[in-house]
């Protein structure tokens, strides 16, 4: 089965077509990155502005890149899948628009997507070996969250944050010290280069609770900053270095926590932040350690992407079918994950 699918529920206008749920044979992404960077986050605004700018030619190139045209659309697409939600109201509503006009002029049924369903199944793209049950951990500037995954579609949620998202904090973090967004990778890249003991930042295990907290570590690093003013590129690594393995403990403590309380042998991540380097080498070490197998995306489908919203649809369409009803292909930006 090939789907066409589309993503547009925050900063990257992405379009892709996959065949399968696992086979991608075109993802495009034009990412927004530079329209928010003067303003350190995301202006919703300017997002549906841009998604509006983006949208077809992103389509368009999704498609010449799998080798169809509107020619052979008929033969070539089964299903067209949009992100419904959650997200930006106006940027969702640019993708849905787009893959309801599709949809309706191409006569193709649609299949509505949960963007942290996106995320939870991005890993399935490059392994054959992740199936439920699983510990789903998502972690990106908008969502910290640890789901069981029992089966396809079947969901228990365990906790996310109270306040700040890793990749917020990240961001966050990033604008405190001076430094361009969006923060994640460039305080990784410049952790690498220090020393993560010269601070010692609290690690907010919330012990007793499967939620997280980043607005701790947040206020612990403003309050370093007053009393200690950066005084060198040293410094500021360091800072970055003790600020990242702060974030990044935690996280895995958090999960392996999980995932031995529940007894669950695979972990899958998603999202921006499993692109940052230490968590990646934590939870592969960790997961050696602990006989858990971990699966985390590569760098291209950690960010959001259109091809793990086609991966997702197919998974959803093989239990649900391609029936929606007209509420469930409304654009929600508070859609909460739900069972199918
Ligand atoms: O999944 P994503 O593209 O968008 C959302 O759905 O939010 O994630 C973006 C987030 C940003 O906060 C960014 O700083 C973070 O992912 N990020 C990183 C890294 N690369 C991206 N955080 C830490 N380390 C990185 N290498
Ligand atoms: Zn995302």
């Amino acid at each position: 089965m090939n789907i066409l699918a589309i993503e547009s529920s925050c900063d990257e206008t992405s379009a892709s077509v996959v065949s399968n749920g696992t086979k991608v044979k075109s993802v495009i992404i034009s990412s927004q990155t530079d329209i928010h960077a003067k303003f350190f986050g995301v202006v919703p605004e300017l997002a549906s502005r841009a998604h509006i700018k983006n949208i077809n030619p992103v389509i368009a190139k999704a498609l010449e890149e799998a080798g169809i045209s509107f020619g052979n659309f008929d033969k070539k697409i089964d299903a067209i899948a949009f992100t419904s939600g959650p997200g930006l109201a106006g940027a969702l509503l640019v993708g849905a628009v787009a893959a309801k006009t599709l949809a309706s002029v191409l006569k193709k049924p649609l299949i509505p997507v949960n963007h942290l369903e996106g995320h939870l199944y991005s890993s399935f793209i490059e392994n054959k070996s992740v199936k439920p049950p699983f510990l789903g951990m998502i972690i990106s500037g908008g969502h910290t969250e640890l789901i069981i995954v029992e089966d396809f579609g079947k969901y228990k949620f365990l906790g996310g944050t109270r306040d700040d998202a890793a990749g917020e904090a990240f961001d966050k973090a990033a604008k405190m010290l001076g430094l361009s967004y969006p923060g994640g990778p460039i305080i990784d890249k410049r952790a690498e280069k220090g020393n993560d003991k010269a601070v010692n930042f609290t690690r907010p295990y919330l012990k007793g609770s499967w939620d997280f907290s980043f607005s701790g570590i947040k206020t612990a690093l403003l309050n370093y900053l007053k009393a200690n003013p950066v005084k060198n590129e040293k410094h500021l690594n360091d800072i970055c270095a003790s600020f990242r393995a702060a974030v990044a403990e935690t996280l895995c403590f958090k999960a392996f926590e999980a995932a031995k309380e529940f007894d669950l042998k695979r972990i899958s991540m998603g999202g921006g932040v499993c692109a940052n380097s230490l968590i990646r080498k934590m939870f592969y070490q960790e997961g050696k350690k602990n006989k858990i197998k971990v699966y985390i995306p590569s760098m291209l489908y950690c960010t959001d992407n259109a091809a793990m919203i086609g991966c997702a649809a197919y998974l959803k369409q093989k239990t649900s079918g391609l029936k929606y009803t007209r509420a469930q292909l409304k654009s929600v930006p508070s859609l909460r994950l739900e069972s199918w």
